[in-house]
């Protein structure tokens, strides 16, 4: 079994994505970690301009990395939006995802992409949405949660921003496959979003 969950920064996905590989017994992977992981060492390098690096750290990531906390920096997630634009690093990508996904005993993966080009024939897919303000609302209280600095109108200013870019880049942009259920969860809370994806779910499968 293969669950796709596709939608923009601060939706809920992440979360919904967790709680339901551990409901159906699958394993999880969170793709935006994989562009995450390619924009911190090109930052380290000074090279986040550089495409055919990124390609190149892409094919050489090592898995152990992901769980690295540095990964889930803001800084993290500005440069894993500007390599995520690049065609040969989500190329490099692309393999490795597709072979997570069809191990036994099947995944859930989450990202911009799953639904439309890494598992086309997933067994059910969510796109998972929120409006902008609540989305920023979320990363806000997130963020002071662990204590940083929090500026929301910067934080909303932020996830319009990759919106934009998640959405208008030319290749593998952010949308809805044609055969995805559209989620929206602006007005719910994490049980609420997890008893509606298990319904839609469960009807699909
Ligand atoms: O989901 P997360 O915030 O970790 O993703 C960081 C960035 O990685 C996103 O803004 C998006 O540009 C990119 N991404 C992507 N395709 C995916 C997952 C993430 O382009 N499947």
């Amino acid at each position: 079994m293969i669950v796709a969950i596709d939608g923009p920064a601060a939706s809920g996905k992440g979360t919904l994505a967790r709680r339901l590989a551990r409901h159906y017994g699958l394993r999880h992977l969170d793709t935006g970690l994989l562009y995450r992981a390619v924009a911190l060492k090109l930052i380290h390098r000074d090279m986040l301009e550089d495409a055919e690096a990124g390609a190149e750290e892409a094919r050489h990531l090592d898995p152990a990395f992901l769980s690295d906390s540095a990964l889930r920096s803001e800084a993290a997630g500005a440069g894993a939006s500007v390599v995520s634009s690049y065609p040969q690093v989500r190329q490099a990508l692309l393999e490795m995802q597709r072979r997570f996904a069809a191990e036994a005993p099947g995944a859930v993966l989450d990202g911009r992409d799953i639904g439309t080009v890494i598992c086309p024939d997933a067994d059910a897919k969510l796109f998972v949405i929120a409006s902008p303000e609540e989305r920023a609302r979320r990363r806000a209280l997130e963020l002071e949660s662990r204590g940083e600095e929090v500026d929301e109108a910067a934080i909303l200013a932020d996830i319009r921003a990759r919106d934009h870019r998640d959405m208008n880049r030319a290749t593998a942009p952010l949308k809805a496959a044609d055969d995805a259920v559209t989620l929206d969860t602006t007005t719910l809370d994490a049980d609420a979003v997890f008893a509606a994806a298990i319904a839609i779910i469960d009807g699909l499968t």
